[in-house]
């Protein structure tokens, strides 16, 4: 990506509104190459599939202008959904850098004709899927609504989803050291129903990350889709420890820490000395 990721992830917003422009013969070989090589911490491979709407059926309630969509399906293991939101989430960011736009859908999509085209097996889950295309000038009434509706453009504060060796002392963005810029880009990842469900804890070198789970979303067929989220929170971290060199690994430690009943220890991410 040319422009830094810290810009991309201030630029990137959901796009419901297409322009109904076609993704230019350019653009669309470059999406192709990247979907190829798109990666995760994980190591846990991702199946990407760009799909045409009409060729296969596809239908969002939400989206307008576009009838292209990228969509992607991983093995049920642990971890998975995890890894699919890191995977998924670096592409749409590479899509942002070429101007074009992505939402990641889960409730909103025709899911049986989505997972039928993706050839989904017993073993297998397609958690969301994204249109794709430019967007256009102005946002449909209907999209404008949901946003006011779920405040899509707000966030919680820093001091409200960071913690400082325990959940017990919130952390300010001053205190946060060499993870206070990719804090503040997990803080601004999107999240299913803008729930924003990552939360973490700094200790010294490691940042030990959490879920914190909200009622409405657990219990569905389609497992916990809130574990994406954090994948895609974890994209906007690593990647932007990245770009300024800093380099880690996540490990599955558990450190323990006292948590409230709706919080899941996830990963630890840990920086290489
Ligand atoms: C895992 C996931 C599932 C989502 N599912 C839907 C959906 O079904 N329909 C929809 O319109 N938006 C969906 N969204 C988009 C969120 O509503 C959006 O990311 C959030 O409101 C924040 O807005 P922003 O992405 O513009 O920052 C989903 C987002 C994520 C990360």
């Amino acid at each position: 990506m040319d422009t830094s990721v810290k810009e991309i992830i201030r630029r990137r917003k959901s796009v419901r509104t297409f322009s109904g422009e076609p993704i230019s013969p350019e653009d669309r070989q470059k999406l192709d190459e990247f979907l190829k090589k798109v990666d995760n911490p994980f190591a846990i491979p991702i199946e990407f599939r760009v799909l045409d709407a009409k060729k296969y059926g596809l239908s969002s309630p939400v989206i307008i202008g576009t009838d292209e969509y990228v969509a992607a399906k991983v093995s049920r293991i642990p971890q998975s959904e995890i890894a699919y939101g890191y995977s998924l989430e670096k592409f749409c960011l590479f899509a942002v850098s070429l101007g074009i736009g992505t939402v990641m859908l889960a409730a909103t999509i025709s899911r049986g004709a989505f997972e039928k085209a993706m050839d989904v097996g017993d073993t297998e889950v397609m958690p969301v899927a994204s249109p794709i295309g430019y967007p256009s000038e102005k946002r449909s009434v209907r999209e404008r609504l949901m946003r006011k509706g779920i405040k899509a453009d707000e966030r919680l504060p820093f001091d409200t989803l960071f913690f400082e060796n325990s959940f017990a002392q919130s952390l300010s963005p001053e205190r946060a050291g060499i993870f206070r810029d990719a804090l503040e880009m997990t803080r601004l990842a999107p999240s299913a129903g803008n729930k924003q469900p990552c939360r973490a804890v700094v200790c010294e070198n490691r940042v030990h990350f959490y879920e914190k789970k909200a009622k409405a979303m657990q219990n569905n067929s389609l497992g916990d889709i809130q574990k994406v989220d954090i994948g895609i929170a974890l994209a906007h971290f690593d990647l932007t420890l990245q770009e300024v060199g800093i380099t880690g690994r996540f490990v599955v430690e558990d450190p323990g820490l006292e948590t409230d009943d709706q919080t899941e220890y996830i990963v630890t991410y840990e920086v290489n000395c």
